[in-house]
C-alpha cells in the first residue's frame, strides 16, 4: 500500500512543521507500522523545539517513563533559550499589545522605525530580537503567537530576504491553523514576491517556485477556491516549468484536480501532454489511467488503473481527506474522482462507438447492468449526451457522431428519448418476459 506513497518526496520541500499533518494521517491510516511512525515523528522533532511532544512520543513508543539524557539536555536548553528571547524582545512586545501605543503606527515603515527609536529606545537589535522569538515560538509550535509577530516584523523589517523569510513562517503558521483564507491571502503575497523580476538567482527562484506548490497544496485541497487554485498555479509557464525540472510527482495532484473539476476540462488536453513528456520521470496510477484511456485508448487497463487509483486517493494525505457526514465517514475527493473517471472512460467510448452494448458498458464502469442502465439513463437526462437506449437489445445507440458529444444537444429529442426508453421498459420488456 505503501508503493505510491510521496511523503518523503514531500516533505523534502516542506517546512518540518507541515510534515506533522502529512505523518498524523499515515498513521491513522496504519499504511506504515505504529514504531515506524513514531520514531520518524521523533527524528523531526528533534529538528524543532516542540522537546516536551517529543518526550511524550518516546514514551509512548517505549511503554517507559524514562526519556533519553539528551531530550532532558535539550528541553532545559529551549527554556533558557526562550526566556532570553523574551527577555531581549520585551520591549517591542509591550509596546505591540498596548493598544494605545500601537495607534502612534502609520503605514509609513521609515516613519515607524524612525518613532520607535526616537520616543521609545526601540532599535535594530529589538526589531531582530522580536524575528527570533516569533522564530523560535514556531518552532516551540506556538503558531499563533509566531503568526501575530511576525506579522508585526514584517510591518517594520527593511532587510528583504529576511521580510520574505518572515513570510514563509507566517504561511506556515497559518495553514498549521488552518486559517485557509489568511493562508490564502499569504500565499498570494509570497508568489508575488518570488515571481519579481528582481528575486534572487533563477536557480533560487526555481526552488521557491517548488516549495511554494508544495506548500500550497494544503490550501489547495482545503479552501473551497483552491480546486481552481491549483489548476491556475501549475499551468502557469513558470510553474509547470519547475514541476517539469524538479517536482514530477506534483503530476499526481495536478491530475487529480483536473479530473474533479468540471469546469476545467478545458485543461485535460495540456496535462495528458505533460504526463505524455514525463512518463518515464514520474507516473503512478493516476496519469497512468489518463494515459491508458487519452494515448492508448486501453479501456480495460483504464478500468484495472482506476482501482488502484481509489487505492491512491485514500492513501493520500492531500486527497484522502475524511469527512464526517452523519454518522458516515467519507472520503468526498474520491467518490467525485470515481464519478469523473467513469464518465471520462465513457465519454471516450462512445467517441469510439456508436453503438454500445449495456452489459458491456457495465462491465467497463464496474457497475451491474441495473446501476450502468441507470446511470446512463441520468447522464443523457443531464444533458450530456445525445444517445438513446434500445432496451430491446440492451444497447445505448450514440444519435449523433460527432467528435464532441457534450457540444451536440437537442433537448426536444432528448425528452422524447426518454418518453419512448420508459415505455419500452414499461412494455417492451414485461411483454418478453411473459413470452419467455
Ligand atoms: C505562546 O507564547 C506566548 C508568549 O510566550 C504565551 O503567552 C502563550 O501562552 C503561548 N501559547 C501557547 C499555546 O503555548
Ligand atoms: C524588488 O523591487 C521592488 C520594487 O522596486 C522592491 O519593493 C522589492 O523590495 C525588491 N525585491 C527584492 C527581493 O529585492
Ligand atoms: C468493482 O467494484 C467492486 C465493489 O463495488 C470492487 O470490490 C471491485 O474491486 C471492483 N472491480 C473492478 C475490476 O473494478
Amino acid at each position: 500500500m505503501a508503493d505510491h506513497d510521496l511523503t518523503a518526496l514531500m516533505a523534502a520541500q516542506l517546512d518540518r512543521h507541515l510534515v506533522f499533518p502529512l505523518l498524523e494521517f499515515l498513521q491513522e491510516r496504519q499504511l506504515y507500522s505504529r514504531p515506524e511512525i513514531l520514531e520518524a515523528k521523533i527524528r523531526l522533532l528533534s529538528g524543532t523545539n516542540m522537546v516536551d511532544y517529543a518526550m511524550d512520543i518516546h514514551k509512548s513508543l517505549h511503554g517507559t517513563d524514562d526519556v533519553p539524557e539528551d531530550m532532558v539536555k535539550r528541553r532545559s536548553e529551549v527554556v533558557s533559550r526562550l526566556r532570553s528571547l523574551d527577555e531581549a524582545a520585551a520591549p517591542l512586545v509591550a509596546f505591540l499589545q498596548n493598544p494605545q501605543l500601537v495607534q502612534e503606527l502609520r503605514p509609513d515603515k521609515q516613519y515607524n522605525i524612525h518613532m520607535l527609536q526616537e520616543r521609545y529606545q526601540i532599535g535594530p537589535d529589538q526589531i531582530e530580537a522580536l524575528y527570533q522569538y516569533a522564530k523560535f515560538q514556531f518552532e516551540c509550535g506556538n503558531y499563533s503567537w509566531a503568526a501575530e509577530y511576525l506579522y508585526q516584523y514584517r510591518a517594520l523589517c527593511t532587510d528583504t530576504e529576511r521580510s520574505v523569510s518572515a513570510l514563509w513562517g507566517k504561511l506556515a503558521a497559518e495553514i498549521l491553523m488552518q486559517n485557509w483564507d489568511v493562508a490564502l491571502e499569504e500565499f498570494n503575497r509570497l508568489k508575488e514576491i518570488i515571481d519579481s523580476k528582481n528575486f534572487s538567482s533563477p536557480l533560487n527562484q526555481l526552488q521557491n517556485r517548488i516549495w511554494l506548490m508544495h506548500w500550497a497544496l494544503f490550501i489547495f485541497f482545503n479552501h473551497e477556491n483552491g480546486r481552481n487554485g491549483i489548476i491556475d498555479l501549475f499551468f502557469q509557464d513558470r510553474y509547470l516549468n519547475a514541476i517539469q525540472t524538479n517536482a514530477h510527482h506534483l503530476l499526481r495532484y495536478l491530475a487529480t484536480a483536473v479530473v474533479v473539476n468540471k469546469r476545467r476540462r478545458n485543461m485535460l488536453k495540456e496535462l495528458i501532454k505533460v504526463i505524455q513528456q514525463e512518463q518515464h520521470s514520474y507516473k503512478d496510477p493516476i496519469t497512468e489511467f489518463l494515459q491508458c484511456l487519452y494515448v492508448n485508448y486501453d479501456f480495460d487497463g483504464a478500468q484495472q488503473k482506476l482501482v488502484e487509483c481509489e487505492q491512491v486517493i485514500l492513501n493520500d494525505p492531500f486527497l484522502g481527506k475524511r469527512v464526517e457526514e452523519g454518522n458516515f465517514v467519507t472520503v468526498p475527493l474520491r467518490a467525485e474522482f470515481l464519478e469523473n473517471a467513469r464518465l471520462f472512460i465513457f465519454e471516450t467510448y462512445c467517441r469510439i462507438h456508436r453503438c454500445i452494448d449495456i452489459s458491456m458498458l457495465a462491465q467497463r464502469l464496474n457497475m451491474s447492468y441495473d446501476e450502468a442502465e441507470l446511470w446512463i439513463m441520468n447522464l443523457v437526462r443531464s444533458s450530456k449526451l445525445d444517445a438513446r437506449i434500445d432496451s430491446v437489445s440492451g444497447t445505448l445507440i450514440m444519435t449523433t457522431n460527432h467528435i464532441n458529444v457534450h457540444e451536440q444537444i437537442i433537448e426536444s429529442m432528448k425528452g422524447l428519448n426518454m418518453r419512448t426508453y420508459m415505455l419500452a421498459k414499461n412494455i417492451v420488456e414485461p411483454a418478453q418476459q411473459a413470452a419467455r
